[in-house]
C-alpha cells in the first residue's frame, strides 16, 4: 500500500509493502497520483518526498499485478502516476535505501533533489523481461548522461550502485543508509521554508522545454510496454520469474 503522513509542510509519500519489497500495484500507482495531486492543491504541503518502507525503496511495478492487470486504455494507472509526478508543481525530494528497480529507478529523473543509501541497488530491468523503457527514461536518460551511460543501463540492464547511479546524474548526494531519510528531510525542510511561488515557478521554468515531449514519450512508451508484456517475450520473461527461473530467449 502507499502511506502518507504530513509534518511540518512535507508530505511523505511512502511505498509500504516491505513482504514485496514494496512493488507497486496499480491500486498503489492510483494512490501514489491522488496523493501528488492533492499535494499540488494543498497548501498545507510545501515539498514532497518518497521513500520506502522496510529498507528497500522499491522493486518497481509489481509483476503479478502487470500479468493479472496489464496497463490498459489511454491512461493506465501507472502513467496517471508518472503524469502527476512529472507535473507536480511542487518540489519532490527521495530518499532511496536498499532496492531501486523499474520506475524504482526511472522516476528519479523527475525528482528534484534525490538522496541514496552508498549501498543502494538499481537495475532496469526491462529488456531482459521482454518490455522497453517507462518513466521517460528514454527520453531523459540520454539528455542527463549521454548515449554510451543510457544504453549501457536501459539495454544491458545490470544491477548497479550508488557510485554509478552519482556518477550518470541520477543522484544529488550519497550518504550512508542510516542517513538517508534525516538528509532527506534537511533537504525537504530547507526547500519547504523557501518562498512557494518562487520555487513554483522556478521548477516550471527548469521544465519548460521539455515537459511536453516527456508527457508524450511517456505515454508512447506506456502503450508500447502495454504491447510489449502481450508478446511472447514478456511472457517467457514473467513466467521464468514466477517459476524462479532465468528466462531463456534462445528460441525468438
Ligand atoms: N513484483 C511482484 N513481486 C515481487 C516483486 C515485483 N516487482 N519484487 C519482489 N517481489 C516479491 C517476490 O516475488 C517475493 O515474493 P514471495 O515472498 O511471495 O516469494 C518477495 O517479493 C520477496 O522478493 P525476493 O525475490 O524473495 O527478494 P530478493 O531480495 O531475493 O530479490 C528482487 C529482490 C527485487 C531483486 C527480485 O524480487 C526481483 O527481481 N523482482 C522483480 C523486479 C522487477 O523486475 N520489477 C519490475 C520492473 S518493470
Amino acid at each position: 500500500m502507499i502511506s502518507t503522513s504530513l509534518e511540518n509542510r512535507i508530505l511523505s509519500i511512502i511505498f509500504d509493502r516491505s513482504d514485496k519489497k514494496n512493488a507497486i500495484t496499480n491500486e498503489m500507482y492510483l494512490a501514489a497520483e491522488k496523493a501528488i495531486l492533492d499535494a499540488g492543491k494543498n497548501s498545507e504541503v510545501r515539498v514532497v518526498l518518497f521513500k520506502g518502507e522496510g529498507g528497500n525503496f522499491t522493486s518497481g511495478n509489481d509483476l503479478v499485478d502487470f500479468l493479472k492487470n496489464p496497463p490498459a486504455g489511454d491512461e493506465p494507472p501507472v502513467l496517471k502516476f508518472l503524469l502527476a509526478l512529472a507535473r507536480c508543481p511542487k518540489p519532490v525530494v527521495a530518499g532511496v535505501t536498499g532496492l531501486a528497480v523499474g520506475i524504482g529507478t526511472t522516476m528519479l529523473a523527475h525528482c528534484d533533489y534525490v538522496v541514496a543509501a552508498s549501498d543502494a541497488r538499481f537495475k532496469l530491468p526491462f529488456v531482459d523481461l521482454g518490455v522497453w523503457p517507462e518513466g521517460g527514461s528514454s527520453l531523459l536518460f540520454p539528455n542527463l548522461m549521454g548515449h554510451s551511460q543510457a544504453a549501457e543501463l536501459l539495454m544491458l540492464a545490470d544491477v548497479f550502485g550508488s557510485e554509478k547511479a552519482d556518477k550518470v546524474g541520477l543522484l544529488n548526494a550519497v550518504v550512508a543508509s542510516e542517513e538517508v531519510l534525516p538528509a532527506a528531510l534537511k533537504v525537504a525542510t530547507k526547500l519547504a521554508n523557501k518562498a512557494p511561488n518562487a520555487l513554483a515557478k522556478t521548477k516550471a521554468l527548469i521544465k519548460q522545454t521539455y515537459l511536453a515531449e516527456l508527457e508524450t514519450r511517456m505515454t508512447q512508451e506506456i502503450h508500447g510496454f502495454a504491447e510489449l508484456l502481450n508478446g511472447p517475450e514478456a511472457k517467457e520473461a514473467l513466467g521464468a520469474f514466477m517459476e524462479k527461473r532465468a528466462p531463456d530467449f534462445s528460441k525468438f
